[in-house]
């Protein structure tokens, strides 16, 4: 009966890894939202799950002790332990347009900083949160693993040959979030641990975004989609489904063994 944790299950990605695993009958998913009402679109996938074994909860991972309220429900709920944690939250809405500027981009540094500051609480120190807050759980499992959703746009030798300069805010933070993954895999080695970051690839989530792209954002995407596919003419032209990339992110993830702690991992496709 193995248990996960999906931190960021609402919406996009986390929702369809909450889906996918909650399909396996033996599986119980326990699902955080920002805000489990307004989540409609897991509640949906909590209700439909025909094992009924979906769990959905409440937390913010800027907010470390909302995470660890949410471990202890888990832990009530599972007798102490937890299998694997699979960190996907990321912030990655940016109602001021701000969301693909390059460093070169910002109207100023006080709106920088404060872009930075904010993505850097979600992005990196909101995995430290949540690894935090169910390592004592993750300590009584049995398989012990750490996933966290990453991007390669936090990759420097991506970054450098795709020349992305655009997203600053989150790849920075992205990056040090992938450097949180090998921070926690050398500190858990030891323990049997496996801490890996997965890529979910070039994702379509616009059928659970809380709303609709804007013009800015769409022009802003195509500009850096269609330079990507200049440098490298084999990128696909279309995003992938949540469907396909879950299923692929799942198939890394059952795949990692004990040598694969601290690695990176992408769909590619
Ligand atoms: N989509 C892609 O093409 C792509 C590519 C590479 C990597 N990724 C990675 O995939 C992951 C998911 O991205 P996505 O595209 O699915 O994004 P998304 O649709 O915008 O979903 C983001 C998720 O993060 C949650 N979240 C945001 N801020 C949070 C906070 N402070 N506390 C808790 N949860 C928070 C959101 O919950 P709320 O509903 O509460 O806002 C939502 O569940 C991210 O780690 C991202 O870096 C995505």
């Amino acid at each position: 009966m193995p248990t996960y944790v999906v931190v960021g299950g609402s919406r996009g990605v986390g929702l369809e890894i909450v889906r996918q695993l909650a399909a396996d009958p033996e599986n119980t998913v326990f699902a955080t939202a920002r805000n489990v009402e307004r989540s409609v679109h897991l509640i949906k996938v909590a209700q439909e799950a025909l094992a009924k074994n979906v769990v959905t909860l409440q937390a913010d991972v800027v907010d470390h002790r909302s995470l660890k309220a949410v471990a202890e429900q888990v832990a009530v709920a599972t007798g102490g332990s937890l299998d694997v944690l699979i960190h996907n939250a990321a912030k990655m809405d940016y109602a001021n347009g701000n969301q693909y500027r390059s460093l070169t981009e910002y109207d100023s540094m006080d709106v920088l900083d404060t872009e930075f500051i904010e993505a850097f609480k979600v992005n990196t120190l909101g995995a430290i949160h949540s690894v935090d807050a169910f390592l004592p759980l993750l300590r009584k499992g049995s398989l012990k693993r750490i996933i966290i959703i990453s991007t390669g746009g936090g990759e420097r030798d991506i970054v450098w040959k795709t020349r992305l300069a655009e997203t600053a805010a989150y790849g920075v933070t992205k990056c040090a979030e992938n450097m949180v993954m090998a921070k926690y895999a050398a500190s858990l080695e030891k323990e049997g641990f496996i801490v890996a970051a997965i890529s979910p690839g070039n994702v379509d989530v616009s059928a659970t975004a809380l709303s609709p792209p804007t013009a800015q954002q769409l022009a802003d995407l195509e500009r850096t989609m269609g330079r990507i596919r200049e440098l490298l003419p084999n990128y696909p032209d279309k995003p992938l489904t949540p469907e396909q990339s879950v299923k692929k992110v799942l198939e890394i993830m059952n795949s990692l063994e004990l040598k694969d702690t601290a690695t990176f991992r992408g769909v590619w496709g």
